[in-house]
């Protein structure tokens, strides 16, 4: 059985943290239709510290429903990291706390932060040390397999230092971060992550259907997969991965009509619990994640494009293919 520190996991095919996209709506999706184990979107640990209330009314946002979730902080100090992660703490459980290490966005790297930490092994394990000793729950990691490229030296030394420092998990993204999320993904490189800890191993990148999320597992012996692009606008994939790992058998493609329904059922927990600023345009984007999988999506993209309401967009979408 899968543990991070003495957390059982209740699956190992896990929904990554996906900032601006992953937020309660989704999750409450994603886990109506299979999946397991959510994560809260990124959280910086100075909003914590600095906008509490703003970070509780949006990034924090959950429900009972919404269990068990995880959260990611992202930080490039220690002592802030552990401040704004008591604050997140007494606002939510979590099972375990990650670090991204991983984040490419400029913003993120400009503080020293997200993936900036893969090239900083010491700071990186200063903050998992002091988050472990602070918070008393498993703080887990998540890297990408080099900065600006894959070193195979370098990317075993910043696991075992992870590994040595306590950590109880490696979440690993198998590309680097110059390669941002287009190229393939480095199979190899994740297979020598797994090879060199003893702590369970996510591999992540390019999950995108069943099969994918078995050559994962099968070419890199890592324990978990993490599912992030492959879920948007597909909340299905959870189960029908479930299914193909433990039957070998690829569950019937979901319908138009349940594509339709569930996407109308998203865009209601959306209208319900977003932030009136913005929602439509929230809207919108999950509309066209879903709509690609729609016969007339182009047509329909267009039109989605120019609603200004909730109630536009679902009159829409009861029109497509009607
Ligand atoms: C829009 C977007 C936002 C993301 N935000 C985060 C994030 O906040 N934290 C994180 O660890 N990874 C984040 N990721 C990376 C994903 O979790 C995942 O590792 C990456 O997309 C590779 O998986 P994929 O190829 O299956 O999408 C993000 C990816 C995307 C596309």
């Amino acid at each position: 059985m899968l543990k991070i520190g003495s957390y059982q996991l209740p699956t190992n095919i896990i929904m990554a943290p996906m900032s601006g996209c992953t937020d309660l709506p989704f999750r409450l999706i994603a886990r109506e239709e299979g999946a397991g184990l959510c994560f809260l979107e990124m959280i910086d640990c100075n909003s914590l510290t600095h906008n509490p209330d703003r970070t509780i009314n949006t990034l924090l946002k959950t429900d009972s429903k919404d269990r068990p979730i995880a959260a990611q902080l992202v930080g490039a100090d220690p002592g802030a990291m552990s401040a704004g992660a008591q604050i997140l703490l007494e606002q939510v459980s979590v099972p375990f706390l990650d670090i991204n290490a991983a984040c490419p966005v400029n913003k993120i790297v400009k503080k020293k932060a997200g993936a900036y930490l893969l090239q900083k092994p010491l700071v990186l394990s200063k903050i998992i040390k002091r988050l472990i000793k602070d918070l008393k729950i498993p703080i887990t990691v998540k890297l990408r397999i080099g900065y600006e490229k894959y070193d195979k030296r370098a990317l075993v030394g910043i696991v075992k230092k992870c590994e040595d420092s306590g950590a109880a998990a490696i979440f690993i993204h198998g590309r680097t971060m110059a390669q941002l999320y287009h190229s393939d993904v480095n199979y190899e490189a994740i297979k020598v992550v797994k090879q060199n800890v003893a702590i369970p191993v996510f591999g992540s990148g390019n999950v995108m259907s069943p099969e994918l999320a078995k050559k994962m597992l099968d070419s890199t012996g890592c324990d978990g997969v993490m599912v992030a692009r492959g879920g948007l606008g597909n909340p299905f994939i959870f189960k029908e991965i479930e299914h193909y790992l433990k039957t070998g058998e690829l569950l019937p493609a979901v319908s138009f009509q349940k594509r339709k329904e569930t996407l109308k059922r998203h865009l209601a927990y959306s209208n319900k619990y977003l932030y009136s600023k913005g929602r439509v345009g929230v809207m919108r984007k999950i509309a066209i994640w879903y709509l690609k999988k729609f016969p007339g999506a182009a047509h329909f993209r267009d039109r989605v494009t120019r609603t200004n309401s909730y109630e536009d967009m679902i009159k829409l979408i009861d029109e497509v293919g009607a």
